[in-house]
Order: structure tokens, then sequence, then C-alpha cells
């Protein structure tokens, strides 16, 4: 059963599809108090918080505050409010009450999680215009899946973007892709896609193509689909300022970008230095910026990522203005520092990036009304990503096109997937992408998975391993890196068996995980659930928080701990342990091991992949492949346990739309 409570006036989202009727009486389980714009509801002792989507932290959100404030944050450390997202579920499972609550609200949003009050659950919004969903149901998935009923079914990309990918942003040119490829395929270690950083485009202006670093990219973008090679490009939110750019030309001649109070062009800084920001609520500048996307469409791209659209903002010419004079005052007046004066100056540089008064600073034009950007700040990525995906479905109605995002909203789980950001190549966020996997499901993000070996800081060998023995299951399986980091492609290390092992195990799952992915997507179901989803009676399951379900069928428990040789594995019921090591001919095998309820330890040495089969479940598995493009989908092996039920499979062309035709889905005995 779903309510919707509505409080002063509110801006329409489209996060919900069709918005049942609101409310009279009172919000239950909550004290409303309009005057502190809070929400406030009691924890038992013992009850859990799931949901919150991307964001730092555990699986169980208690114990922390979390903003709704979508940042360009590269640092996920535990003492973060915020990361790119505002995704604004939650779902409390406690002894006496079970609800899922989405606050449909595109401002700064803070859930205070007992963090003032451990016994306390405070949800406080910026301004009191919010519509609120109460979700009661039967037991957690039924809560979830009557929530995604709600907004709507999620993206779905195409087949071969469950490929694994290669990304750095530093590949410069067509010569440092090529080499990526054909080190990839030298070593036959399977590739599907590789990714296009800032760098292709000239001085980083949008859909532009630096011609001196990619003559050509239609025809690199054709020889490298020859070799069953995607080229990924990455679209920045903002638009380089620039005359004669007929990006910017147009945008302004139209009126589409953003301004300031006084209708002049809102300016900030990004990668191509002064930019303006095209008003992606507004719905004809979205349509236009979503046609852009055709100048590489037309080039044979099939792919993007939408980066930087939260906004980032390095700076404005205001602020940098203020800053330079406040600093040459200081400089005057006492050159040596003392430790306040000192403290002044670091952080009025630090006030430069991402300032709140600059998101103050610049209106949208909705319906014909100006709304000052702060009030709906968590829609911009969403909108952005919205744009592309509204284009899509009108340049290539036949075809998916793979689009995903760093900032999103609830709503745009429908256009695009997301990646999870700025990540390092710390042992800790191996963890972090495990626990925002189910968080993400119930918000409705599917097509989504972290940079593997991190995006900052240096990877080790023994790191991209154990990571990839994570990422193999995630539906997004991407190796990226910042600019000026160690080298990371599986092929820079020595152990080149293993990493052939390894990714060639993605390709043998791929039947098993296209299939789940899409009766997830199709079902608004979690493919990737806290063990408790499944065993609500069992007290321990409650505290995991390091190993997963994936489907019916499997379950996922990676190391991630640097030199650990192996882990402890709580087992809520018999399985099998499934290990894909190194066989007696150097290929992958799978070698099977009963195990009843209980704890285990589990030695997992350094290139095996272990995961469990669940009591009466088998797993398809195919031969695997260099590409997407040589999985066999038809002849599949079964690996099955005693008795085990047939597998729901579902199968189509993996590129066009026909989801819903019956014929995708049969039954595959054990
Ligand atoms: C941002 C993105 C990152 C990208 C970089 C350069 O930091 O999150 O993935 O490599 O910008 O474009």
């Amino acid at each position: 059963m779903i309510r919707r409570f509505s409080y002063g006036t509110v801006f329409e989202t489209e996060a919900v599809l069709d918005k049942p009727e609101a409310q009279r009486g009172a919000l239950p389980y909550f004290d409303v108090d309009p005057k502190r714009r809070a929400l406030t509801c009691r924890m038992d002792a013992d009850a859990v918080v799931y949901g919150l989507g991307e964001n730092v932290r555990g699986i169980n959100k208690r114990g922390w505050i979390y903003e709704s404030r979508c940042s360009d944050e590269p640092h996920h450390h535990e003492d973060k409010r915020s990361l790119y997202a505002a995704h604004n579920f939650i779902l409390f499972d406690g002894r006496e009450r079970r609800f899922g609550l989405f606050v449909d609200y595109p401002g700064i949003l803070t859930f205070d999680v007992g963090f003032t009050d451990a016994s306390v659950l405070k949800i406080t919004a910026a301004d009191w215009n919010l519509d609120v969903y109460l979700i009661e149901g039967a037991d957690n998935r039924d809560i979830v899946w009557q929530f995604r009923r709600l907004i709507g079914r999620s993206y779905i990309p195409p087949r071969w973007a469950f490929g694994v990918g290669q990304s750095r942003w530093g590949y410069q040119n067509e010569a440092d892709v090529r080499a990526v490829v054909r080190s990839y395929r030298s070593l036959r270690l399977p590739l599907d896609m590789v990714y296009l950083d800032i760098d292709y485009m000239e001085r980083y202006k949008d859909f532009t193509v630096d011609r001196t670093r990619f003559e050509d990219l239609a025809a690199l973008s054709e020889e490298l689909k020859a070799e069953n090679v995607r080229l990924i490009p990455i679209i920045d939110a903002a638009v380089k300022q620039e005359d004669g750019y007929p990006v910017y030309e147009e945008g302004k001649a139209k009126g589409y970008f953003c301004t300031r109070e006084d209708g002049s062009l809102f300016v900030g800084a990004v990668w191509p230095g002064r930019s303006v920001f095209t008003d992606m609520l507004n719905p004809q500048a979205r349509a236009w910026f979503g046609r852009q996307y055709k100048a590489l469409l037309d080039q044979g791209i099939e792919g993007f990522w939408n980066d930087m659209n939260e906004p980032a903002i390095f700076y404005t010419e205001d602020r940098l203005a203020h800053v330079l004079d406040e600093i040459s005052k200081l400089k005057e007046t006492n050159q040596n520092l003392d430790l306040e004066a000192f403290r002044r100056f670091t952080g009025l540089f630090g006030s430069l990036s991402h300032n709140p008064e600059d998101y103050q600073a610049f209106y949208h034009t909705v319906g014909g009304q100006r709304v000052r950007h702060d009030r709906v700040h968590n829609l911009y990525g969403y909108g952005m990503t919205r744009a592309a995906g509204e284009a899509f479905e009108q340049l290539e109605p036949r075809k998916r096109i793979l689009l995903f995002s760093r900032a999103s909203y609830i709503g745009m789980h429908r256009y695009g997937g997301i990646w999870q950001g700025d990540n390092k190549s710390w042992w800790s966020h191996i963890l972090l992408n495990l626990r925002m996997l189910p968080s993400l499901n119930m918000c409705g993000f599917l097509y989504t998975g972290a940079d593997l070996g991190g995006f900052g800081c240096d990877a080790t060998e023994d790191l991209l391993l154990r990571w990839y023995a994570l990422g193999v299951f995630t539906p997004l399986m991407r190796n990226h890196a910042a600019y000026g980091t160690r080298d990371q492609e599986p092929y820079r290390f020595s152990d080149i068996d293993s990493f052939r092992r390894i990714l060639g195990l993605r390709y043998r799952l791929l039947p098993y995980l296209y299939s789940e992915y899409m009766k997830a997507a199709l079902r608004g179901d979690m493919m990737f659930r806290p063990l408790a989803f499944d065993h609500p009676d069992d007290p321990r399951c409650r505290t995991v928080e390091d190993q997963l379900y994936l489907g019916a069928e499997l379950m996922i428990a990676p190391v991630y701990e640097q030199n650990a040789a192996g882990r402890y594995v709580y087992l809520p019921e018999d399985m099998t342990l499934i290990r894909y090591t190194a066989g007696p001919d150097g290929d992958g095998a799978f070698v099977r091991e009963a195990l009843p309820a209980g704890d285990h330890y589990v030695p997992v040495p350094l290139g095996d992949v272990v995961f469990f089969l669940r009591k009466g479940r088998c797993l398809p598995l195919a031969e695997g492949g260099q590409c997407v493009a040589d999985v066999d989908f038809e002849n599949l092996h079964m690996l099955a346990c005693d008795d085990a039920q047939p597998y729901e499979y579902y199968h189509d062309d993996g590129v066009s739309r026909d989801y819903d035709n019956p014929r995708n889905i049969r039954w595959l005995r054990a």
C-alpha cells in the first residue's frame, strides 16, 4: 500500500509516474513539524534502516547523518555526508514497524539516522515543499517492489554493455586507444569497450572531437567495432563559453542556459575554463541538449557517460575576484601569516570550488517561472541524462544506447545507469562498492559499478585481482583511473593468467547476469539483495555487511583485505561453494564443495573467484569468449545442485526494445 502526503507547494520532479491522491490524515510513524521542516520517527534498538542509494558507510545506514546534495566529491571517506547522488528512499525494518519512505524533494535534504540521538531518525528539508510516500508491505522485497512500480522501469542497456570496459583519464589519441585494444586482444584478455575521457574533445568542448588527436573518429569507431570493441566518449555538463563554438552560440541565442538573477548568463569554470550550464529543467533546452549527441551517434558511437553533472563548478568569476582580492589584502597586511591568517588563507582557496553560494546565484526557467538552482539542485544530473535518454528514443528508436551518469536523482534510473564516481585504489572501497549495490537497486539503479582498481591513488596487482573478483558480478564492469596515477590495465601487471581467467569468468557468467538484470528491471526487483531480505527470521543476517544475494541462485562474498588468504562467510542455509580456479590445462575450472549452514572460513588464494550456489538452484554458464558477440547464449552448461529446480532464463537479442515479448522467457532444466 502506497500513500502520498503532500506539504507546501511541491516542485514536480517527475520521479514518480502516477502520483496517488494526496492523503488528508497524518503521516503514520512520524512526528511532522513544519516549523522545523522535519519528520521524526523513533527507532527501536535493532531496527535496520536500508536505502539512500549511492552513499558512504554500510548497507544499514544507522549511526550517521547523510545529506542529499549532489556533490563532486572525490573523497569517499566515512566522514562525508554526500556523494554525487540524491536518493531519498529509505526502508525501515524494525520490530514494530516496517515501511518504505520516499521523500520527493529536489533541494537539500538531511537524513539523521541516529547521529544526533541514536534512537531517532530525523529527516530535515531546506524548505517545506515536499511529497512524502509511505509504502507498507508484506516484507522488504514487497516494499521495494511497490516502490519500483511507483517510479517506473529501470534503464536497460544493450547487452554488449555487460562486457568488460577499459578506461583511463589519459588516453590521449587514436594510437593510445589502439594500443589498449591490441594489448587486450594479443593477450586474449576479453574486452568490449574502451572509454574516451575528456582528452578526445577539442579543448574540452562537448560534442567536438580534437582532429589532431583523433583524426577520424568515425573510421576508428568502425575499425574497432569490426573487432567488437565500442568507443564510449564522456560528455560533460558544462558548455564552454567561446564565441564561434556552435553549441554555445546556439544555446545562448535560444536562451537555453541558466541565468543569474539579473537575467545575464551564469558563468562558472569547469574543465574548459569559463562555461555555461544548460537549463536541464526546461523541456526545450533539454531536448536541444539531447539532440547534440547526434554529432557523435553519426560517427558510429553507441554509448556515453555523462559527467560533472552535479553540476561541478570549480569557481565563478566573482568568487575568484573576491578571493584574489582578499589574498592580496592579506599579503599587504601580514606577510608573516599567523595561525588565524594562514587558516583564512587556505580557507579562501578552499571556498572556490562547489561553493554553496554559487548554487544560489543562478536560475532555471520552468513553466515560465524562475526557480533558484539550490532549490532544485539535485535534479541537474537527472535532467542531463534524461536529455540524452529522451533524444536516443527519438534518434535511435530501434536500438539501445549505453548511457550512465555521475550525478542522479530517483527518476533518472529510467534513462540511464550510474557509476559510483571517483573512488580510490583502497581496499575499503571494494567493500563500499559492494555495499552500495543493494541500496542502489532499491532506488531503481541497476546498471551500476565502481571504477575497478580505483580511480584516485595507485593500484596494486592484488587489489585489482580482488576487485575484479567482485566486478565480474556487477552489471557495469569497467577499469578506470585518474590522470597521473599508476597504470592499472590488467596487462600492466605480471599475473596475466589470473586476469585472463577472471575476465573470462565474466563472459561465462553473462547468460546468468544478463538474465538476472533483465528480470530485475522488468519486474521491479533487486538484482543484489542483503541476506536479511531472504531470511527475515535469521537475526544474524541483519548484520551481514559484506555478502549479498545475486538473483535467486547465488551468494557473493568477496575478499576485500590486503594479504588475506581467505575470509569468513556466514551461510544462512546449506550451499555449494563454487571456486573458479586454474584447471590442469591452465584454463579456468569450477570446483564445487557442499557446505552446511553456519560459519565457515573459506580460503581464497589470489586469482580465485569464490561464490555460492543456493540450495535447489542451478546456474547457466556459457563457454565464454573474447567479447559479448562471441558468447553463445543458447548452448549452456548448467551448474546444478542436487534436486535443482529449473532456472527461469531471460534471453533476447540484446539490442532492440522488445523486452516484454513472452518468448524471451524460458525454463532451463538443471
Ligand atoms: C571526473 C570523473 C572521472 C573523469 C574525470 C576527467 O573526475 O568522475 O571519471 O576521469 O572527471 O574527465
